[in-house]
């Protein structure tokens, strides 16, 4: 086999056969195809794609490329929840203790923010002593414990994802449907869960901009994890705007726990419920959302969010959030918010400190945006419309200028937008 016979032939258009796959990844790990090999493969799948098959491939032979979590203990019961990234999107912390307190295991491991986008691992490392690198046994315990172990991806996780990744990262090629997929569903499998729900996300701040493209991202996740033996489904969800209020991680830890204490916004906690009660029929059939909803009001979840940050080390009571500056965006005229970038919004807070532009780079955890309004909503000159809070004051004057971007005010506002576009099973 030779790589530049198989680049030609992506090139070309055709479909590339299990050996063929195989072949490139493994010696793409050993480094006998060398970068500019898989920059230019990575170009070829970005202009001609790939089938559902060739892609499920691709997925199995990077979840085979490092460690594969045994979670087989926990029988059926094991359930995994992956966002394709997003700007407030604090889901994972409030619907893993809302499936546990129902009865489903979750052995999570998640990663940490790039660019606009938020992480869950930095979000849980603003809790005061949260261990987010339990080793295997003491991860395996947690769950046994108390239902939730969440933890960060070990260096072994799908290593070709990682490597394969870095380079799309700088060649211009993440934004391809098979690309996005097998790079989310290597992860995914190898994580070990029986049940997936991926909540993908659709709109400016998404990789996916437009419901289509969601759509078709959507139904190859579905199609992969089938092809893979798992029970999964998609959500299509909305991320034009941010999710709920908070941006940044310990303000969206604060946020997490006001949804789990019933509070909080209705955005939020609308996807959480019907996140929450996908997972949960995947796991057990059925319809839960009344039961999610009760484990809510009842305070079970909280009680099981307080106990699983409490087994992973985590001192909710040292938690602050008590950045030195505090900066108000206010209104200079009357009208509706007729839109909010929710990409733009995420700048913002990168540049606040809440963000990182390179994997390298060091975050502050008490720094982000509380959003005071949201699209659709009418202003009235000299309304707060945000909160830019910073420990850097010199970063203020940048964010406000891409906050300012971000938001447009008009004399109308008429949406058929909506929050969950579509379930995919
Ligand atoms: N998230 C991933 O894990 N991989 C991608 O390619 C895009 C989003």
């Amino acid at each position: 086999m030779n790589i530049t016979e198989i680049i030609n032939k992506k090139k070309h258009g055709s479909s590339l056969t299990d050996d063929e796959i195989y072949y490139v990844i493994t010696n793409y790990i050993s480094g006998e195809v060398t970068d500019y090999h898989m920059s230019a493969l990575a170009m070829a799948i970005f202009f001609q794609g790939m089938d559902d098959k060739e892609t499920a491939t691709l997925t199995n032979v990077m979840a085979q490329s490092g460690d594969q979590l045994d979670l087989s203990e926990f029988g059926n019961l094991t359930v995994d929840k992956h966002s394709t990234g997003g700007v407030g999107d604090k889901t994972s912390l409030i619907v893993a203790p809302i499936v546990a307190s129902l009865g489903a295991k979750v052995a999570k491991m998640s990663g940490r923010g790039l660019g606009h986008t938020g992480g869950t691992i930095d979000k849980l490392e603003s809790i005061p002593g949260y261990n987010t690198s339990l080793d295997f046994e003491s991860f395996l315990d947690t769950v046994r414990t108390t239902g939730i172990a969440l933890v960060g991806s070990s260096k072994n996780l799908a290593p070709a994802d990682k490597k394969l990744y870095a380079l799309r990262d700088v060649t211009a090629t993440v934004d391809s449907l098979p690309l996005i997929a097998s790079s989310v569903m290597s992860k995914k499998i190898a994580a070990g869960a029986k049940n997936i729900v991926i909540d993908v996300k659709c709109g400016s701040g998404a990789f996916m901009k437009t419901a289509d493209d969601a759509v078709k991202l959507a139904k190859t996740v579905v199609s992969i994890g089938k092809m893979c033996g798992r029970n999964i489904s998609a959500m299509i969800t909305d991320m034009d705007t941010p999710l709920g209020y908070a941006i940044g991680n310990s303000l969206e830890v604060f946020e997490a726990i006001d949804i789990l204490k019933g509070k909080g916004p209705e955005d939020l906690k609308k996807i959480c419920i019907k996140l929450s009660s996908e997972m949960l029929s995947l796991v057990f059939g059925g319809d839960w959302e009344e039961r999610v909803i009760k484990s809510l009001d009842s305070g079970n979840a909280l009680d099981t969010f307080y106990t699983w940050i409490k087994a992973q080390g985590g001192q909710l009571e040292k938690m602050c959030c008590n950045a030195e500056h505090h900066y108000e965006i206010v209104a200079q005229t009357d009208g509706f918010i007729s839109s909010m970038n929710a990409e733009l919004i995420g700048k913002a807070a990168m540049i606040l400190g809440a963000g990182r532009t390179k994997v390298t780079d060091s975050i502050d955890h008490s720094a982000g945006i509380i959003l005071k309004r949201k699209t659709g909503d009418f202003l009235s000159k000299g309304d707060v419309i945000a909160e830019l809070i910073t420990n850097k004051r010199n970063t203020l004057k940048h964010a406000e200028i891409a906050f300012n971007e971000a938001f447009q005010i008009s004399d109308h506002y008429q949406s058929d937008k909506k929050l969950i576009y579509d379930i995919i099973r």
